[in-house]
């Protein structure tokens, strides 16, 4: 059945981009509409999507904290989603990162501009800007939007719920004072409500209020409800396990797509994989890294926090930079675990290549000229960059946590003869289970032929949305039923 679903999100690719939260919500919707459904797409008008953006026209108006709020219409580029901005200078117009400012510490509004965003969102879900367009469903993605099926949920006739968590990690906790400076509803504080240990939780708003929870994998799901990476909202997650699900996340099959991505110097698929070494060379050059063909080459590009495992690759480094391999690393972050890395390469310049910034063209270049990519993640939701690289015939080396635990199957004798095999799993977070775990994938790489089987195990899964589009569109229907019960 087709449904009016209003999608929000902080971020969306190509628009405005940090992590895999924009990859999703730059596809999702795309897929979401391939399969019959009405969806409109509402993004903060940050400075950098206002400079990309040729056509906008101002199509309604509200205001919030005596703030005037401008609702802009554009499309999402690539596709025909309407996309409203939420175009509000004071809080959006601002150089750089959407979350944080120069010095890399989080914007001191960062309360007061999501708490804007929401409340105009709401306006738009309760049709009362004059859009004439009443969605059955609002999507809230991560902490930016959660405190959304909250506000929604003080009105008695507002639209269905559902709440996407990306990450748990990041909740939006402000101080208590704030959630009253908001001037948002009393109802709504307590410990059954946004209130976590005396502080004021934008994504309890998400996991109290929506109609339907879900995360973006399955084993993420169950994980969120144990007490290790539950951050003490497991009780809560577990007490609503009933309306909580995992569905995978998908890729876009156009931007991803080794044999038309215009980023690489040789395209290639699963039949002329031979080429791709092509691409291993030519990068080999640009980072004026040996140009040897048989050497393993080892590619990363992440975000540099904790969370990626970056501890146990640092602790690592003695053992690997003694191995016959090439690392190359692309990333921004935390900017000790930066120097760390650096100081790495500076010692083994013809084994290591670390590249600080954010680069789209070099992440796709990685991605076809690495022979594994390495993912020893902590805790990965769902992870994008493993599905990227299985396309591209590049081995995922990855923990067996969340997402990466749903989609890497590690390389034994019995996956290698049920052709399933398509990377090598580290079972711990420790640099001696990465060591061991890299010198078994090198020592694979040696057989070329098992190593072809691999990539072609990699590659022939269907990794688009499809079959996760039409598992939101279920869920669309359940948050629906729930929350007509409520009238
Ligand atoms: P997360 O959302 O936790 O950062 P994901 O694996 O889901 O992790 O998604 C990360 C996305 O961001 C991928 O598309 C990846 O290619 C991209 N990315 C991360 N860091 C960089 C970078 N420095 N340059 C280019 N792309 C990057
Ligand atoms: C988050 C997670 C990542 C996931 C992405 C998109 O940033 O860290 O694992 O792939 O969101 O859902």
């Amino acid at each position: 059945m087709k449904h009016k679903i209003l999608f929000i999100s902080s971020e969306a690719f190509p628009l405005i981009k940090t992590g895999g939260l924009a990859d999703v919500a730059g596809s999702l919707p795309i897929a979401l509409q391939d399969n019959d459904q009405d969806v409109c797409l509402l993004l903060p008008a940050y400075q950098s999507i206002l400079e990309q953006i040729i056509e906008t026209k101002v199509v309604a108006e509200t205001s919030h904290y005596g703030l005037k709020i401008n609702i802009l219409e554009t499309t999402l580029p690539g596709s025909s989603i309407k996309t409203w901005l939420i175009d509000c200078p004071q809080m959006f117009d601002r150089p750089g990162n959407p979350y944080m400012a120069e010095d890399g510490n989080p914007w001191r509004d960062n309360a007061e501009r999501f708490a804007l965003f929401s409340q105009a969102a709401v306006d738009i879900a309760l049709n009362r800007c004059g859009l004439s367009w009443q969605p059955d469903v609002v999507h809230c993605n991560d902490w930016q939007s959660a405190l959304i099926p909250a506000l929604l949920k003080t009105f008695p006739h507002s639209p269905a719920t559902i709440f996407t968590i990306h990450n748990l990690a990041y909740q939006g906790l402000f101080s208590s004072q704030t959630f009253f400076d908001l001037g948002l509803p009393d109802g709504l504080w307590g410990m059954y409500g946004v209130e976590f240990y005396g502080q004021f939780s934008f994504i309890k708003g998400g996991l109290v209020y929506s109609d339907r929870i879900n995360t973006v994998s399955p084993t993420y799901a169950k994980e969120i409800q144990q007490v290790e990476l539950g951050y003490g909202l497991d009780p809560l997650l577990s007490h609503r396990h009933l309306q909580l699900s995992g569905i995978i996340n998908g890729i876009d099959t156009d931007v991803w797509n080794p044999q038309k991505d215009k980023y690489l110097r040789q395209n290639y698929n699963a039949k002329t994989l031979h080429k791709k070494t092509a691409n291993k060379s030519a990068l080999q050059k640009y980072l004026k890294l040996p140009e040897e063909a048989n050497i393993p080459v080892i590619g990363m590009i992440s975000r540099l926090v904790e969370q990626k495992g970056l501890q146990s690759i640092l602790d690592a480094m003695p053992k690997l930079m003694n191995m016959p391999i090439q690392i190359i690393i692309l990333g921004t972050g935390e900017r000790n675990l930066e120097q760390d890395l650096l100081n790495w390469a500076k010692q083994f310049p013809d084994k290591l290549s670390i590249n600080i910034g954010y680069n789209e063209a070099l992440a796709h270049q990685i991605e076809a000229a690495a022979d594994i990519y390495l993912m020893p993640s902590i805790f990965e939701p769902c992870g994008l960059n493993q599905l990227y690289s299985l396309r591209y015939g590049t081995l995922p080396l990855a923990r067996n946590v969340g997402g990466l635990a749903d989609t890497v199957i590690d390389c034994n004798d019995n996956t290698l003869k049920d052709n399933t095999a398509n990377g090598f799993i580290v079972t711990e977070d420790s640099a001696e289970a990465l060591v061991t775990t890299m010198i078994r994938a090198i020592e694979t790489y040696q057989n070329q032929q098992t190593w072809q089987q691999l990539q072609l195990n990699a590659m022939t899964p269907d990794r688009s949305w499809q079959s996760s589009a039409l598992q939101y569109i279920e869920l669309y229907e359940k948050a629906i039923e729930d929350n007509r019960a409520r009238f």
